[in-house]
């Protein structure tokens, strides 16, 4: 074959090679090949110094054509390369973002939050306690002995636990009530504490009663308290929560740890006192039990009842939540139902 074949021959084959390749590393490994200073074309282009005048003339100038067509084509598709992938990785900073999902407070905390500052407000402290309790502070301090009837007012989760006389000795507390003799002991009087928190009864659950809801207790002992301080707070609490003027009715009522007792009432949210399904024909719907602290309850908290006195109330959280937002089966709050808890 001679020189002049042989040239035109290999530029088809590297322009060939060159419309095949998709990839800068391939593109740059064929520069070599044929460009590189022992490239085939490299080559060949050197030798043209040792030809004769004629051929070097004809040759030359078409090795050199040859060389510059090739250079240009190699521009071209290492150009194509690169534009293809920054189109493949663009991005469009001008589209809207990806909107992350934020969750938010449960509509029991959310309330309880609320009530918490009012009644800080008014110089409570805010207390914890424990929610597997001993039977003495659940039952036995509160002024309810083993033996005691009141206790079947509460269908309790006792734990299988036994204590050093072989008595089962631990509950899940069925209310908040359980730290108000602890709330005594560590603090002592005068006293003014809110208990908010969840509470156990075992239950045969339907829309008004769930195993698992939430309390919020209140506690003032002092001198002189009486049964008005009481009316006073749950007022200002309850106005202070639905936004208006509350109108409230009191009954009596009976719990062992609380003498007199008393039961709250508020007229109905949803009928307005006009008498509906949900205030179960009354006008009326049951908020509040509370009462004055009975004088046993104080002594096991070692609080001289002959110069101090207090009331205790034992506030529905998880009802009054219900009845503020209207929802009517208290099992949604625990189902982890997002239509439900979007809501709020
Ligand atoms: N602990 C009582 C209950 O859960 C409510 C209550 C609290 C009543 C404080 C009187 C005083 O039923």
């Amino acid at each position: 074959m001679n020189m002049k074949d042989k040239l035109l021959q290999l530029k088809d084959q590297v322009l060939k090679q060159l419309v095949n390749t998709k990839d800068v590393s391939v593109l740059r490994n064929l520069e070599i090949k044929y460009l590189g200073r022992k490239g085939e074309l490299t080559k060949i282009l050197r030798s043209v110094v040792d030809m004769g005048d004629v051929e070097k003339k004809d040759i030359g100038k078409l090795a050199n054509n040859i060389k510059t067509e090739v250079i240009n084509k190699f521009a071209e598709v290492k150009n194509s390369i690169l534009t293809k992938t920054v189109n493949q990785s663009f991005v469009d900073v001008t589209l809207p973002g990806k909107i992350i999902d934020h969750g938010h407070l449960h509509p029991v905390t959310q309330v309880q939050n609320e009530l918490e500052d009012l009644f800080i407000s008014m110089g409570f402290m805010v207390l914890d306690g424990p929610e597997v309790e001993s039977d003495y502070y659940n039952f036995e301090a509160l002024n309810m002995p083993p033996y005691h009837p009141a206790r079947d007012m509460q269908d309790t989760f006792y734990l299988d636990h036994k204590n050093k006389e072989k008595k089962y000795d631990l509950v899940m507390r069925t209310h908040t009530s359980n730290v108000q003799v602890r709330a005594m002991q560590k603090y002592g009087v005068p006293l003014r504490c809110i208990v908010p928190g969840v509470v156990f009864r075992s239950e045969a659950t339907d829309a008004c009663h769930d195993h698992t809801f939430y309390q919020l207790e209140g506690l003032m002992i002092d001198k002189d308290i009486s049964i008005t301080n009481l009316i006073a707070v749950t007022k200002k609490v309850l106005n202070g929560i639905f936004k208006k003027e509350m109108e409230i009715r009191i009954r009596p009522g009976y719990f062992p740890f609380v003498e007199p007792a008393i039961e709250i009432d508020i007229k109905c949210t949803i009928c307005n006192g006009k008498k509906c399904s949900a205030c179960k024909n009354s006008g009326w719907l049951e908020l509040l039990p509370a009462g004055m602290v009975h004088p046993n309850v104080l002594k096991y908290g070692g609080i001289d009842s002959k110069k101090y006195s207090g009331f205790a109330f034992g506030l529905g959280l998880t009802r009054l939540v219900m009845m503020k937002y209207g929802i009517n089966d208290i099992r949604l709050f625990n189902s982890g139902d997002l239509r439900f808890l979007k809501q709020f």
